[in-house]
């Protein structure tokens, strides 16, 4: 493993360009108990402030450039497309993915989209998440004939669409149909998504943080009022689970409870590794998404445990803004440096980042377990 973060070697860039959203997934980090988190800031990126964060020189040497993040739909940032514009301005090679619930719009704002992009190396994911009214059992708020639609007038215009379908009790005996479906509607690629997040309940304890709310393989799903409607559930089907679920109960058992696995984990940086870094939609320059989402652990979700906050306690010691600084410099910083010495320390009590040891464990990776194979349908160019 490299020893420290260089510059240099930066060829990965994962960008939140919004914190706005127009669904309500159940499990998002950005909704607790049927609203929108409280100490969530509402923010964008303009164009103005991407030329301002990410200058030519650094978008020339990325690879790739994914337009996701963790609080928002980048959909809903009004400058979205002027921004692609640049980005290919001063890469006209990189690779974009653009993560969607695609529920926004009409079709001529997903054919001019595709116009935009069609020909550069830009793949759209829409999140669909089942056929029919299946679909906003947890893509709340979005509509599926709206979502096929969109994406359907964005295929036809030669843009590039990838199908993620996360899987849940209630809509594993839509996958296959889901798959063949993806496949007339001319998507480039279907994926199934074995989502992690139930696992939270097994390593979270705060009770800020909504994976403390039900019992193991529930989630609740409620109305904006509060009060629970249903719940949505891990899928029956084994094939649909994902492989981390057996490999931490297997470490419960073997450690004698998870925390004292965290504690004694080795830790091997998957952004070290790949060169991989995080803007976030206040221009704040992480590793990751993950360490990110930590530190909002505090700033955003109140959480008070002591154990889910060593990360915040290096932000607060830096300045990680690139409206400041360059990212050259923030990368270089304190923040960084001492993120990767407290990979060695010998406890999360003692400093260990929780997110980390969880995330990038030597035993268990949470990066790698997420999917199934990519079902590519025709060769890229
Ligand atoms: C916060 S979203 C941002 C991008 C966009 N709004 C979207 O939903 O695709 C980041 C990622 O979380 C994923 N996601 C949402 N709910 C999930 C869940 N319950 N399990 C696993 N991934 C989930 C989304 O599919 C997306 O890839
Ligand atoms: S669409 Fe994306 S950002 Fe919006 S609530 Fe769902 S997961 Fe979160
Ligand atoms: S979670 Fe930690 S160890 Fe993993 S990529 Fe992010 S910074 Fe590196």
């Amino acid at each position: 493993m490299r020893k420290g973060f260089v510059y240099d070697y930066i060829s990965g860039l994962h960008l939140e360009l919004t914190t706005k959203c127009n669904a309500m997934c159940p499990m998002c980090n950005r909704n607790f108990k049927g609203k929108v988190r409280k100490n969530l800031p509402i923010l964008e990126l303009t164009l103005n402030d991407i030329k301002k964060i990410l200058r030519p020189d650094f978008i020339k040497k990325l690879k790739l450039i994914s337009i996701c993040g963790v609080y928002g739909e980048p959909i809903c940032n009004k400058d979205l497309k002027e921004i692609l514009k640049y980005l290919y301005e001063c890469n006209n090679n990189v690779d974009i993915d653009i993560y969607t619930n695609g529920g926004l719009y009409d079709e001529n704002w997903w054919k001019d989209l595709a116009l935009i992009v069609k020909d550069y190396n830009c793949t759209v994911i829409f999140g669909i998440d089942g056929i029919g009214d299946t679909h906003s059992l947890h893509r709340c708020n979005t509509k599926y004939e709206r979502v096929i639609k969109n994406a359907t007038a964005f295929i036809n215009n030669a843009g590039k669409a990838q199908w993620d379908f996360i899987v849940f009790k209630h809509n594993e005996n839509q996958v296959e149909d889901a798959k063949k479906l993806s496949k007339e509607l001319g998507f480039k690629c279907f994926q199934v998504k074995k989502t992690s997040r139930f696992l939270k309940n097994i390593y979270e304890k705060d009770q800020n943080l909504d994976s403390t709310i039900a019992d193991y393989g529930k989630h609740p799903v409620y109305d904006s009022d509060g009060n629970i409607k249903y719940y949505i559930e891990l899928p029956e089907n084994p094939l649909y689970r994902n492989s981390t679920e057996d490999k931490m109960f297997e470490l419960v058992k073997q450690y004698g409870n998870i925390d004292n696995y965290f504690d004694t984990n080795e830790i091997d940086c998957e952004a070290l590794k790949t060169g991989g870094i995080f803007i976030s939609a206040k221009g704040e320059v992480f590793p990751c998404c993950s360490v990110y989402q930590q530190v909002c652990y505090k700033t955003v979700h109140n959480v008070i445990d002591a154990s889910e906050l060593n990360e915040y306690n290096l932000y607060i010691k830096d300045n990680l803004s690139a409206f400041d600084k360059s990212i050259e410099e923030i990368v270089n910083g304190y923040f960084f440096k001492q993120l990767v010495k407290s990979f060695k320390c010998n406890s999360i009590k003692n400093g260990k980042p929780k997110c980390c040891s969880r995330t990038c464990g030597k035993n268990l990776d949470t990066h790698k377990n997420g999917h199934t194979t990519l079902i590519k349908y025709k060769e890229e160019k």
